[in-house]
């Protein structure tokens, strides 16, 4: 028996990056996995496919609500219950604070911690009917320690690690766990288009002297997600590598 088996699991952001990792995890431990992302998320669900794995595309913008409305009403349809959601989906819009725009803050608040709100509210009313659910959450160690050109970005992370311990409080009777992870450097297209000597760089400051990979992130959202966490609620769990006090 895989830890997840006959579990359905939403991953928002599953076209590509951390996102993928957690849909290939999830699908290796059983769970059916509905991939939601606005990028194509076919690739993706081909190659997981031809290794087994139970997994579904839906073009699913997470900044709105119809669209997220409509892909929760197809699962319930179709599968009539969801176990687990995470929350991975995120973007950057890095820029000096006295620089950046209006559009650029309103842009990260909007795809990283509106679609919170709105995503929960559509999938906790059947995580409550089911008596059982885990919410995990993308937060990010610049959440915590900060970083320059990102106060919009940090903004939604923090604010994500603070919804987490509310709404832990408010669902835990329903069997409900909530909490976030909070990944450090971790190989994705950004990094890939960044120097050796920054990469380099980046890897002297972690204890463990490696960049994280999206499977590693896979395997810690699958701890936080596993039946077995289910006394674990509110936290956020940091995976860096040692890089930072946690
Ligand atoms: N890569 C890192 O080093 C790192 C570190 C800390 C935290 N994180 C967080 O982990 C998550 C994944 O990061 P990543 O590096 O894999 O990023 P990524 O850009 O490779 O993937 C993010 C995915 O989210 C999708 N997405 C963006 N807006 C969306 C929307 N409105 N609706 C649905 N999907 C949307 C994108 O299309 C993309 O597929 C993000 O929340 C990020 O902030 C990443």
């Amino acid at each position: 028996m895989r830890s997840l088996d006959g579990q359905l699991a939403i991953v928002t952001g599953g076209a590509r990056g951390i996102g993928e990792g957690v849909c290939e995890v999830f699908c290796k431990e059983g769970a059916t996995v509905a991939l939601w992302d606005v990028l194509d998320g076919s690739k993706v669900v081909d190659r997981i496919s031809k290794d087994g794995g139970k997994i579904f595309y839906q073009k699913v913008d997470v900044t709105s609500t119809e669209s997220v409305k409509n892909a929760v009403e197809y699962i319930i349809d179709n599968y009539g219950k969801i176990e687990i959601l995470i929350n991975n989906a995120g973007i950057i819009r890095d820029r000096s604070f006295m620089n950046m725009s209006e559009k650029e803050w309103d842009e990260v608040v909007n795809v990283n911690l509106k679609s919170l709100f709105i995503v929960c509210k559509a999938v906790l009313p059947h995580m409550k009917a089911n008596g059982y659910g885990r919410i995990v959450s993308a937060s990010s160690v610049n959440g915590f320690q900060g970083a320059f050109g990102q106060t919009n970005y940090s903004a939604t992370k923090a604010g994500i690690s603070g919804f987490t311990r509310s709404l832990c409080k408010e669902v835990g009777k329903y069997g409900i766990t909530v909490n976030a992870l909070a990944p450090g450097f971790i190989k994705s297209v950004m990094t890939e288009s960044m120097p050796d000597e920054i990469i380099e760089a980046g890897i002297k400051m972690i204890p463990v002297k490696r960049i994280g990979t999206p499977q590693d992130m896979g395997y810690a959202y699958l701890f936080l997600a596993s039946r077995e966490a289910g006394f674990i609620s509110g936290i956020t769990l940091h995976a860096n590598g040692g890089a930072m006090p946690n």
